[in-house]
This record gives C-alpha cells, structure tokens and sequence, in this order.
C-alpha cells in the first residue's frame, strides 16, 4: 500500500493525513475484494524498515493501526472474516500485542475471508525466524514450514501501488509464481474499479508454474472435460 505520503503532500495536507486516507481504502478494499470472491488478503501495513521513518510519523502509524483494529474488530468479526497479524509483533505496545491476539483468537473460526495485516512484517526477517525455529526443532530443511504464511496458499496476485516496481521486501518466499501487478494510483485512491481492473488483469495471465503453455491448456481442457 504505497502512495500514502504524497496523496498527501499533492493536498498540501501533512503525510499522516495520507495515511488516514489509506485506512479508508483498506475498509473499502476489504468489503470489496470479499464481494469479489477474495477469500485471502494480505495488507502490507508497516515493514521492518519503516521504523526508519520520522518518530512523530512512526508513532503516528502505529497509533492509527491500534485505532483502527479496535475500531473495526467486531464488524471484521460479523462479516465472516478471520484477522491475523504477520511480522515481529513483540515489537509493538503491550496494548497493541493484546488488541491483536484478541481479534486472533476472536476470529479464528471466520472462513469466508481470512485478513493477513503484516506489520513489523519483512521478507527476509520471515526466512530469518524460519531458519531459526526450524534448525532449533531439529529440521532445517523444513523451514518453509516455519514461515509466518505456512499454513495458507501462496499469493495469486500482488498488486503495488504508487508506481513503483519493486517489493520492497514483502513475500520474498511466497512470490515466487505470482503475477506481479503495478500501478500508478496512489494508495488512498486505490477503490472498487482498480481492483476490478486488477482482477480483470490478472484473469487474462496464463499460469505455467514452470510448464509449457501446450500442457496448460490441455491439462485445462481434460478438466472440464
Ligand atoms: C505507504 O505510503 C504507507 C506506509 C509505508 C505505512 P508512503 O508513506 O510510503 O507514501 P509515499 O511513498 O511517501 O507517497
Ligand atoms: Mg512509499
């Protein structure tokens, strides 16, 4: 979810007030991808490196997603939706690691769209701490079962906003078969018809996961057949 500071600054508005905007568009996207017949999400809300960041927008940041979990929790809850934080979350407030085990355990039975919010989320930590566990339980050629994303399907589809093309390092593992998907539109604008256009977009690619395109399409018509 990138874009957020310059929404901002193209308002003349100071960049927290881009991130408020961007919490908008994740409510808006969560409700939309749901209808869609999204049944995972995954938001990349703050990176190992963004505590880099100017302190007053980093408190600022942590802050709102306190906020907003709190505030959103019981209609995440009632609408079938399972919330899970990935990254080091032993970096955050007391109040903020209980807000978030809390929502956990309250919607850990919800199966109709399962939202992964990573903060204090990077790639290279998740395969770090998989490392670590792993060889620590005696399997280290187990470690993809020790990553933060194990027991769920590989992404299908990635989509970053804010016109940059890089990962910035999200789902390093995880990425590796999914169709990469950039766009210009800043984060809080990100609505209904860009993720439809992302979709539309992604419908048209030809998955191979390393096959030839000949054995895809017959392996799709025995299938139907
Ligand atoms: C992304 O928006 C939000 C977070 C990283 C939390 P940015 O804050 O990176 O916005 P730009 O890139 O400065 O516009
Ligand atoms: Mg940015």
């Amino acid at each position: 979810m990138d874009g957020n500071g310059r929404w901002a600054q193209k308002r003349f508005l100071p960049r927290v007030a881009g991130h408020k905007q961007g919490v908008e568009a994740v409510r808006n996207l969560i409700r939309v991808a749901g209808e869609s017949g999204v049944t995972c999400l995954t938001v990349f809300a703050f990176s190992s490196e963004n505590w880099k960041r100017p302190e007053e927008e980093v408190t600022f940041l942590m802050e709102l997603f306190f906020k907003a979990l709190r505030e959103e929790v019981e209609k995440l809850h009632t609408n079938g939706v399972r919330f899970r934080a990935v990254g080091d979350i032993s970096a955050l407030s007391a109040d903020t690691q209980t807000l978030v085990r809390g929502a956990e355990s309250l919607t850990q039975h919800n199966d109709r769209l399962t939202l992964n919010v990573a903060v204090n989320y990077g790639g290279r930590w998740d395969i770090e701490q998989a490392v670590q566990r792993a060889a620590a339980a005696g399997e280290p050629t187990q470690f993809a079962n020790y990553l933060s994303f194990a027991d769920q399907p590989d992404p299908d589809l990635f989509i970053r906003t804010g016109g940059e093309r890089r990962i910035s390092n999200f789902l390093l593992w995880q990425l590796a078969y999914t169709e990469l998907y950039f766009t210009e539109t800043l984060w809080p604008d990100f609505g209904e018809t860009d993720l439809k256009v992302a979709l539309d977009w992604f419908a048209d690619r030809e998955r191979r996961f390393g096959k030839t395109g000949e054995q895809v399409r017959d392996e799709a018509q025995k299938a139907v057949a």
